[in-house]
């Protein structure tokens, strides 16, 4: 029955109790247990309405003091522990999941991969050497006369007076060949640099990938039938070529390679000059000196070399007319070749 004591006794457990709270999830129990609704007040409150009229004002005093008392504690305990926020998490597990973005390899590699796929298929084997060379492997072994106007400072980034940044990959042949002996067949891809002013058909940084073949009775016949076999594959099986007379100090006799202009197909127009022609390689039969360097017998062998400028074979493929653009990481440029 409820009394003074009853209601005494309960204020003494919820203070016990009170003291107990020490997380949100105590206080949801301290609230359910005394003041939820089949909580110990409304209990007690259903208990009173068995209390004789006498007794009721008395005990409805102290059991409205108790609920006030309580209410007051649950309020103080509320804002101490308040209800972590968790996020709530939408989720629609039949929406189709998002596609990862992949990068990419830039256009000068997959140009390069390409070259060397090709190359590869014809047996060549790469062949690697350093970016920053002797004056005797860029030039002096390369047949190149001491006076000759490519050593001079327009040309070549010098670092001291025998080291220099390579201007072409032609030094990684006299490297090869130094070390191994024919027959040889490489191709050597790399970075050349130039102290040329930047503009849109030239830059002081590019890559080449050199060709080079030794053996008995290499013949010109096989230079022109590697080369064009090569164009083949690359820009179409019915691309024209020729071969015109050249010079390289390190090839003798020398020609350049041209491809029928891809943009007007012969017909003339600004990229090709008007005159239906692009140059795209260097190439000769290796000249006896250079095998005497590297003590080759020029009696013994013949060979073919080349090189291509890889920036100049992919403008020409794709129609980009500003060598500058491949080092300017713009993304609108380079999500145009997105390839694996
Ligand atoms: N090294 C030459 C250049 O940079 C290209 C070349 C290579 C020509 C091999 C002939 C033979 O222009």
């Amino acid at each position: 029955m409820i009394d003074l004591e009853l209601i005494k006794k309960i204020a003494e457990e919820a203070k016990a109790e009170f003291n107990k709270v020490d997380s949100f999830e105590k206080v949801e129990d301290f609230r359910i247990k005394f003041l939820g609704r089949k909580g110990i007040v409304s209990n007690l409150f259903e208990q009173f309405k068995e209390v004789s009229k006498e007794q009721k004002a008395l005990i409805g005093k102290e059991l409205n003091l108790l609920k006030k008392n309580l209410e007051d504690q649950l309020k103080l305990l509320q804002k101490k522990y308040p209800k972590v926020k968790t996020k709530e998490v939408v989720e629609d597990l039949t929406l189709p999941g998002l596609k990862p973005r992949l990068g990419a390899k830039h256009i000068i590699t997959q140009t390069l991969n390409e070259i060397k796929d090709i190359f590869k298929s014809f047996g060549f084997v790469i062949a690697e050497g350093p970016e920053v060379e002797s004056d005797y492997y860029n030039f002096t072994a390369l047949n190149f006369p001491d006076d000759h106007p490519a050593r001079d400072m327009q040309d070549t980034f010098f670092i001291s007076k025998d080291l220099l940044l390579r201007t072409h990959t032609s030094p990684v042949q006299i490297r090869y060949m130094e070390s191994h002996t024919p027959p040889v067949r490489i191709i050597a891809p790399g970075r050349v640099f130039r102290n040329e002013a930047v503009s849109a058909r030239s830059h002081c940084i590019f890559h080449q990938v050199e060709g080079l073949f030794v053996d008995y009775n290499v013949t010109f016949a096989e230079l022109k039938g590697t080369l064009s076999t090569f164009a083949k594959i690359f820009y179409g099986k019915d691309i024209a070529i020729r071969f015109r007379p050249s010079f390289f100090p390190f090839t003798e006799p020398s020609a350049e390679m041209d491809v029928c202009c891809v943009l007007c197909k012969g017909k003339g127009c600004r990229l090709c000059k008007y005159s239906g022609w692009l140059e795209i390689l260097g190439c000769g039969m290796v000249d006896p000196n250079v095998f005497r360097f590297v003590n080759y017998d020029p009696e013994l062998y013949t060979g073919y070399a080349f090189g291509m400028g890889i920036e100049r074979i992919a403008m020409l493929k794709y129609g980009i007319d500003d060598i500058r653009i491949f080092y300017e990481n713009d993304i609108r440029f380079l999500k145009q070749f997105v390839s694996l």
